[in-house]
């Protein structure tokens, strides 16, 4: 008998924000398939005889290749077994859980997905930034900075959409992401702010604008979102830097 795999999203980090269903497949597993990204904490579901597999990928870091983890999980799922591909955030949301599912469906794999919150919507909501609102964004982009051929969004349509703009790995390219959108005509003080290690104990954030951002998340490291548009005016911080004369600039990093 040849076993199942499940995609499941492990949500953003916080491991309460993994659904029931993702809870219960985790439990069912005997071999667990986990990326870097995924909390630790989200393992307190699985089996205390799962076997654990760290297949890391972290930008600049060495990385599991794609299709070795494709390979195991194939090879398990044909050895009979149970396997839980825990994924962060959702797995179809910048995270090669499409590839996956291709790849495990071309075996002959009985495979189930198990969608979760992706960090695009979880982190912010940690701010209590709606990243849509009758008066401010009728609409919610997301983008990612980092794409597989070098290429980049077309940030000039972008900037006109006139949408909620939420991108994920664009930490490292955020001087040019806001030079981009500067010069396709978003105004420099369009709120905007970076979130780093959204929904855990350690999050950090820098709420600014669009002119002041990338000095004012200087201090900031990755894993990381960075959410663009009026709706950010609505982040709950205790100190609305940038937005109030006067501020502290001690303060824009809180
Ligand atoms: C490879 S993508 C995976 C996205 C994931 N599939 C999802 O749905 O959230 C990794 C990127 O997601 C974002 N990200 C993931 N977890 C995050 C967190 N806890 N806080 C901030 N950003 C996060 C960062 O932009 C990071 O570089």
């Amino acid at each position: 008998m040849t076993g199942k795999v499940y995609l499941i999203g492990a949500g953003p980090g916080d491991p309460q924000l993994m659904t029931l269903k993702a809870t219960r497949a985790l439990a069912a597993a005997e071999v667990v398939l986990v990326d870097e990204l995924v909390n630790r904490g989200c393992l307190a579901h699985a089996r205390s005889d799962a076997r654990v597999i760290g297949v890391g990928k972290r930008g600049g870091c060495t990385s599991t290749p794609q299709e070795f983890i494709q390979r195991l999980m194939v090879r398990h799922a044909r050895q009979g077994q149970t396997v839980a591909r825990l994924k962060g955030g959702d797995p179809f949301i910048f995270g090669r859980g499409g590839e996956e599912l291709q790849a495990l469906k071309a075996a002959g794999i009985d495979v189930e997905v198990i969608p979760g919150i992706t960090a695009g919507i979880g982190v912010p909501a940690t701010l209590g930034i709606p990243l849509t609102h009758r008066d401010l964004a009728r609409g919610v982009t997301f983008v990612t900075a980092h794409t597989k051929d070098g290429g980049e969004p077309n940030w000039d349509a972008l900037a006109r959409l006139g949408s909620t703009l939420v991108i994920y790995m664009g930490l490292s390219r955020l001087a040019h992401i806001a030079g981009e959108l500067l010069a396709a005509g978003l105004g420099p003080a369009t709120p905007a702010c970076v979130i780093e290690n959204g929904t855990l104990g350690n999050q950090r954030q820098a709420v600014s604008t669009l002119e002041c951002l990338v000095d004012d998340a200087a201090a900031l490291g990755s894993p990381a979102i960075i959410v663009i548009g009026e709706v950010v005016r609505l982040a709950e911080i205790g100190v609305r830097a940038r937005f109030n004369s006067g501020s502290d600039p001690e303060s824009r990093v809180a």
